[in-house]
């Protein structure tokens, strides 16, 4: 399974690259005004951090010609910058169009597992089934990722499904049980999938022992 960072701080993406475990990054037109920076200037410092990573940064325009014309330039800035596009019928077309140019997309404001199987027919490279916007209106925002993750495989489409809108550590863990392919989620939820009460008991005693030993690795 792949992680993804979601955000457009450059200072938790860095830290979060320094783990070594991140996949890629997601962005989105909050998280960029969020962030304070220039648009570009943000998402090529997160291809810097993130060298070998699929980075997400979307369109924002809503009629074709200008989603092509943005998806074209963002494109041009990184090789390994994935146009971002949302589930919307000009965002289907242009998702068909650069995956015809074999440029990657990650198709978002995903939903529905119909929503998913237009994205999948277009030729998506990423699927964005968001999770947590569902389970805040009372539903669960889970269930289309389950029968999404089935449907890219019953059919064999080259789309992978990724769990966006993450809230907490069980989504991750849900969005292992569905079988998604890449989980993204904010640097906070990243930094408590390390927390265990035991873990951090467990090290404390470990290091007390070590240390009323007197013990040392290296020669004293
Ligand atoms: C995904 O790519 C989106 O940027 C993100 O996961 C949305 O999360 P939110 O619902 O917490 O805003």
């Amino acid at each position: 399974m792949k992680l993804f960072v979601d955000t457009g701080d450059i200072e938790e993406v860095r830290q979060a690259a320094e783990w070594g475990i991140i996949d890629g990054v997601t962005t989105n037109p909050t998280l960029i005004a969020k962030s304070g920076h220039g648009f570009k200037e943000t998402v090529l410092k997160i291809c810097e951090l993130v060298p070998e990573g699929a980075i997400s940064a979307e369109v924002v325009a809503t009629d074709y010609d200008t989603m092509l014309k943005e998806a074209l330039e963002i494109h041009s800035w990184h090789p390994n910058i994935v146009v971002k596009v949302p589930l919307i019928e000009n965002g289907i077309r242009l998702v068909k169009t650069l995956s015809d140019k074999d440029i990657q997309t990650n198709v978002t404001l995903v939903f529905t597992v119909s929503q998913a199987l237009l994205a999948a027919k277009a030729g998506a490279t990423f699927i964005s089934n968001f999770v947590g916007r569902v389970d805040d209106i009372s539903d669960d925002g889970m269930v289309a990722v389950a029968k999404s993750v089935e449907m890219v495989e019953t059919y064999g489409y080259d789309s992978e499904i990724l769990v966006a809108s993450i809230r907490h550590p069980l989504h991750v863990v849900q969005a292992v049980e569905a079988g998604a392919h890449i989980a993204t989620m904010p640097f906070k939820i990243m930094s408590m999938l390390f927390k265990h009460p035991l873990t951090d008991a467990g090290l404390k005693r470990f290091l007390a022992d070590w240390n009323d030993a007197g013990l040392s690795i290296f020669p004293k």
